[in-house]
C-alpha cells in the first residue's frame, strides 16, 4: 500500500511537517509513505484549464498515484492555509476529472494552542465530503505541539501520544484498505 501525505503549511519549519514525519515513521510493514508536494502549483484560475500547467499535471498524477492519503494541516484563522485549499481545488479540475474522487483520506493536524486544528478539520472534512473523499471519521487527531514531545526528526518522545499516532496509522490504513477493496468490487 503507497499512502501519500500532504502537509498543510509551505514553512519550512512546520510543526506540522515534523508531525508528518512521526506519522511516516510508524507505517506499518507492506505500507510506504511519499510526500505529495504542491508547491509549485499556480494559484487556481480557469484561464489555465485550457492549457494546464505541468504543475498542475504533476500534482495529479501524483494523487493518482497513491493508494490513500493522509492530510497533516495547520489551522489559519480558523480554516485550512490558502496554499492546501488550491491545491484541492486544482486536485478537482478540470471537470469531471476530480482526483480525489473516492480516494480515502485521513486527517490529522497540530498547533501550539489548545484546540489543536479542530475547527480548520471541520472545514477540511466538508471539503472533502464534496469532492468524494471517503475521510476516516476516528480518530480525531487534534494535536497540541510541544517540543517534550516532538523534539525533532520525527522522533515521538511521549509514550502516550506514539501509541494513539500508531492508533490513527492504524486505522488510516485500515480505512485505505477498506475502501480501496471496494473500488475492486464496484
Ligand atoms: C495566518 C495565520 C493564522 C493562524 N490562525 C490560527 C488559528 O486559527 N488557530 C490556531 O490554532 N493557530 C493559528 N495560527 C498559529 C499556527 O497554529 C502556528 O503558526 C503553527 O505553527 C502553524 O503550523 P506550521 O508550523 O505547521 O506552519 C495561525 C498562524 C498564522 C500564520
Amino acid at each position: 500500500m503507497k499512502i501519500g501525505y500532504i502537509v498543510g503549511s509551505l514553512s519550512t519549519s512546520s510543526i506540522n511537517r515534523e508531525v508528518s514525519l512521526a506519522v511516516a515513521g510508524l507505517a506499518p510493514d507492506g505500507v510506504e509513505f511519499v510526500e505529495l508536494p504542491y508547491y509549485r502549483l499556480p494559484l487556481y484560475s480557469r484561464d489555465y484549464e485550457a492549457d494546464m500547467p505541468e504543475a498542475v499535471l504533476d500534482w495529479k498524477a501524483a494523487l493518482d498515484s497513491v493508494d490513500g492519503i493522509i492530510i497533516v494541516t495547520p489551522e489559519y484563522n480558523r480554516s485550512i492555509p490558502g496554499g492546501l485549499k488550491n491545491a484541492l481545488d486544482w486536485a478537482s479540475r478540470p471537470s469531471r476529472h476530480n482526483s480525489l474522487d473516492r480516494k480515502p483520506v485521513a486527517i490529522a493536524g497540530a498547533a501550539p494552542g489548545a484546540i489543536g486544528t479542530a475547527v480548520a478539520q471541520q472545514h477540511l472534512r466538508t471539503i472533502l465530503a464534496h469532492l468524494n473523499a471517503p475521510t476516516l471519521a476516528q480518530p480525531e487527531v487534534y494535536l497540541s505541539f510541544n517540543r517534550d514531545t516532538f523534539p525533532g526528526g520525527g522522533v515521538v518522545a511521549n509514550e502516550s501520544t506514539k501509541a494513539f499516532l500508531q492508533r490513527f496509522v492504524d486505522a488510516a490504513v485500515d480505512h485505505i484498505a477498506l475502501c480501496t477493496r471496494d473500488h475492486a468490487t464496484v
